[in-house]
């Protein structure tokens, strides 16, 4: 009897669960959205109720479509950062705070002081960051602190569908390393940040590595989502962790970029790798023993999305792709910085907001496209320059998530790079990646490695144009200057 697996990728803009057999075959793939609500500028927020929803309707959309066959474990994905709060009924005490919200600038200055910018580097390898768990906990209980007293348990977005799969309070090393209270060298909880933080150790979920069995499904959520009862859940990986796996990127020397609703380039350590501005994250890797870095650019998919709803709805990506296509390189003089949801890798500024620079009366919608699409490889390729900055390798770059599909898009990143890239026969890349942790819960890989070799293929490997990567510096240099001429500014803007 044939064996299946499957992925779930509870990311920002829906929910997305995949069937895959052990080659790595997608078999059937559903998806379902949600909104995200943004109550103030700046702030972005979930309903964890809604990933549930999504999670149901997804599952048993593809588990019907197991009937030849049988299901015999499942790995979770998910955006990384985002704080699920649960009381003591384990219900949800308010909408998750999403890893792209940037309300907590204050909480994370107060952070450094008490535990010391340094110590808190060396523990948890990385600064004090708007978008990461801790300082939104704080944001919690300061502001809302009624909300803060019925704290029981404190989840990441799939670690929230975990639970409700399995009933266990669980999670693993790569998401955990996302919420600013774990020793990322010791792969544990630190006491120390979460003492002085105030943050009681009987909160947090119990930290599994990736491929460990971390629960069972109940029956309950057999009967809500067609899985079968009793087959084990995979620790998993945040998405980006897991899509490292999904691109076989699984040990140094590789690395890869995802255009999801952020952008990511990452790269696998066999040591952690500290930035010393920290303008990189330093995080536990999907593989035991190893650890990755990564930049991150905040509003990637997010700024196509945001520029297609409000300027093109009329055009679907791959028209929005055509015209593009058809413009010079440079968009005849128009740049974007893609700061719509402030900006981590490089310039690390909660402040920062969109902008189009050089905008002309001869400049259409069709030029503001590329230019955006442009501007968001300009941030994914500054990523690039920090970690060979810090020593990491990145000639070997594979290619995936919504972004890494449009062929135009894979080609200007390829010419930018200036390095041969791989894309994927597998569109799935993080769902794939939890399915293989999934598949070394259930037994069915020996090994991460393992589960790599046999269910991830690269489709073609694109090389670049060295004269157009000429061109494209020309105008990275331009984007490059841009924030430092407007960071204060921003930050006035801010303070209106
Ligand atoms: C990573 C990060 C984003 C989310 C998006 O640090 O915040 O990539 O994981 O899903």
């Amino acid at each position: 009897m044939k064996e299946y697996l499957i992925g779930i990728d509870v990311g920002t803009s829906g929910t997305k669960s995949v069937l895959f057999d052990t080659d790595g075959n997608a078999i059937a793939s559903a998806t379902a959205e949600y909104p995200m609500a943004q109550p103030e500028n700046g702030w972005a927020e979930q309903n964890p109720e809604d990933w549930w929803e999504a999670a149901k309707i997804t599952l048993t959309e593809i588990t019907a479509e197991a009937k030849d066959g049988r299901i015999v474990g499942l790995g979770l994905s998910g955006q990384m950062h985002s704080l699920v709060l649960l009381d003591k009924d384990d219900r949800v005490i308010r909408p998750a705070i999403l890893w792209c919200d940037q309300r907590t600038g204050k909480e994370c200055a107060e952070i450094e002081c008490i535990i010391g910018r340094e110590r808190l580097i060396e523990i948890t390898a990385n600064p004090a960051l708007t978008g990461f768990s801790a300082s939104k906990l704080m944001w919690v209980k300061k502001h809302e602190p009624e909300n803060y007293r019925r704290i029981a348990h404190i989840l990441l977005a799939k670690d929230y569908i975990r639970f409700r799969l399995t009933g266990e309070y669980a999670t693993e090393v790569s998401d955990a390393s996302g919420m600013q209270l774990f020793n990322v060298a010791k792969r544990a909880w630190s006491q120390e940040v979460c003492d002085k933080l105030g943050v009681k150790s009987e909160w947090l979920a119990k930290v599994y590595e990736s491929p460990d069995v971390t629960g069972y499904v109940s029956e309950e959520a057999a009967r809500l989502t067609g899985l079968p009862k009793g087959i084990p859940v995979a620790g998993g990986g945040g998405d980006n962790a897991s899509a490292a796996i999904g691109t076989g990127v699984y040990a140094s020397g590789k690395a890869f970029t995802t255009i999801g609703t952020s952008g990511v380039v990452f790269a696998p350590t066999d040591t952690p790798v500290i930035d010393p501005k920290g303008r990189i994250h330093t995080f536990c890797a999907a593989v035991p023993g190893t650890w990755h870095v990564m930049g991150v650019t905040q509003a990637a998919g997010l700024s196509l999305n945001w520029f297609r709803k409000n300027i093109a709805p009329d055009l679907s990506y791959r028209e929005i792709d055509e015209v593009c296509e058809k413009l010079p390189i440079g968009a005849e003089k128009l740049l974007y910085l893609p700061y719509l949801m402030g900006e981590r890798t490089p310039i690390l500024d909660a402040n920062a907001r969109g902008v189009f620079f050089g905008l002309s009366a001869m400049h259409t919608r069709e030029h503001m496209a590329r230019a955006v699409m442009e501007g968001i490889s300009y941030s994914l390729y500054s990523c690039v320059e920090l970690l060979r900055e810090n020593g990491v390798n990145v000639a070997d770059m594979a290619l995936c998530g919504g972004g890494g599909k449009s062929p135009f898009w894979q080609r200007m990143l390829c010419d930018l790079y200036g390095v041969p890239i791989k894309t994927m026969k597998s569109d799935e890349g993080a769902a794939l990646g939890a399915a293989i942790l999934g598949g070394c819960a259930a037994g069915v890989y020996a090994s991460v490695a393992d589960g790599c070799e046999k269910a991830v293929r690269v489709n073609a490997t694109i090389c670049p144009n060295v004269e157009t990567h000429g061109e494209y510096m020309k105008y990275y240099e331009q984007y490059r200057d841009l924030y430092p001429a407007l960071r204060e500014r921003f930050s006035n803007l801010q303070q209106l």
